[in-house]
């Protein structure tokens, strides 16, 4: 048994909530901006205050170790993310790699040595927001390698993402440069659910079984501009009309009849963006999830046909294309196992769940074993300031995280 400092912790979390932090008590620290920085640095210097080593890859996913009894075992690896959405929580990301570091700092605090070493890592852009696809830093972990045209790529404010990836890892000059990727003996991350199963339920830990499929689309729909006055119906071409008309069928017909489903708009542009001027653009990312890949295919074609039907009855043209494309993921069953064991040890009843957001955890599993364990949040409520935890479900998910990782690093 090893027990956590939930003080610390909590005081933890409330630090790391004013870097980036909004009037309305959420976060603005999207990935590899300023903030972002800020909280990788506090990281790193909490990290050398206690003696651990402090390492970055060329994706800038920040890693802090303590050695191991024996150093040539892989290490066990945890953590999550410390980028935020736009209007985000305070504890999405941050609490599983806060939590992460409280274990390392707890076995330092207890003395205990463990026969591996024991690696805490901060993801870079989990959300996806800034800069599509999402998780890209575990992913490029997991696969070994860059994706070439990631470094062409420009934020949703126009910055590079070369260069912003360039000045984050140079904000932590003194952190050592690894390779990307490295072998791992297993993954665990602690995350808020973002839905509202373990409340309703008033259980304190999930056991996330699986991960559901996500697919992002970028729509453009072309059709010209012109005057807002003088221009009849059958002159216009209005790409703006196509889309709405487009999209309210389909919020019509994914969700409801599907209720495993899930589609969203979440940004719309027009261009030129005048208030008398017709657009020839209109634009929308689109998000989609299920847990049956078969379905996400089905989707995206509906979809696209809904698109380009009222595209062609406007007489305009649409491209789209795919951002994001992550299939479903199933954790290994033993792994889970530990993590339910970990709860019976620390008296706390834990359930099996699906999760239907993303996680870092998905591209980590195709390396090594890896499991999520959420924790409840007040309504289910995320990717919104207002997303809460209670203090007890917090010190819960540490100290589940913590009893896992001492379960794994002996064997
Ligand atoms: C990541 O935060 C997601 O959208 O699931
Ligand atoms: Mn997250
Ligand atoms: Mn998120
Ligand atoms: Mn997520």
């Amino acid at each position: 048994m090893i027990e956590i400092d939930g003080r610390r912790l909590n005081a933890r979390l409330q630090a790391f909530a004013a870097i980036g932090g909004t009037r309305k008590g959420g976060v603005n620290r999207q990935a590899l901006t300023e903030e972002d920085r800020r909280a990788r640095r506090l990281l790193a210097e909490l990290a050398w205050a206690r003696g651990f080593s402090v390492f970055q890859d060329p994706m800038a996913n920040l890693f802090i170790r303590r050695a191991g009894q024996d150093e040539t075992l892989p290490p066990m690896l945890i953590g999550s993310h410390l980028d935020s959405q736009p209007a985000g929580g305070r504890f999405d990301g941050a609490l599983g790699t806060l939590s992460a570091f409280e274990v390392l700092e707890s076995l330092e605090d207890a003395g205990i040595e463990t026969e591996r070493p024991v690696v805490v890592v901060a993801w870079t852009n989990e959300e996806g927001c800034r800069f599509a696809p999402g998780c890209m830093g575990s992913m490029a972990f997991a696969a070994g390698e860059i994706p070439a045209e990631w470094q062409q790529k420009l934020a949703t404010d126009g910055a590079a993402f070369a260069g912003e990836l360039k000045a984050t890892i140079e904000s932590l000059p003194r952190a050592q440069m690894l390779p990307l990727g490295f072998p791992i003996h297993a993954y665990l991350e602690v995350h808020i659910e973002q839905g509202p199963s373990l409340e309703a339920g008033g259980i304190s830990i999930g056991v996330v079984t699986g991960i559901q499929g996500t697919r992002w689309l970028n729509v453009e729909i072309t059709g010209q501009t012109a005057h807002a006055g003088t221009t009849g119906l059958a002159y216009r071409r209005d790409p703006l009309r196509a889309l709405t008309t487009a999209l309210s069928g389909l919020y019509e017909m994914i969700m409801p009849s599907d209720p495993d489903a899930r589609f969203t708009i979440g940004r719309i542009s027009v261009e030129p963006g005048s208030v008398n001027a017709i657009p020839d653009k209109a634009c929308c990312t689109v998000d989609i999830r299920h847990p049956d890949p078969a379905r996400l295919d089905e989707l995206e074609r509906s979809i696209a046909s809904g698109i380009t039907t009222e595209a062609e009855r406007q007489r305009c043209t649409v491209a789209i294309s795919r951002s994001f494309d992550m299939p479903p993921c199933t954790f290994a069953a033993d792994l889970q196992q530990v993590v339910e064991r970990a709860a019976a040890e620390r008296g706390l009843e834990s359930m099996n769940m699906l999760s239907g957001a993303f996680h870092d955890a998905l591209f980590v599993n195709r390396v090594a074993p890896s499991a999520l364990i959420f924790v409840p949040c007040l309504d289910g409520l995320s990717h919104n300031e207002a997303e809460h935890v209670e203090p007890e479900h917090i010190i819960a998910g540490c100290q589940v995280l913590a009893q896992a990782t001492l379960l794994l690093v002996s064997t």
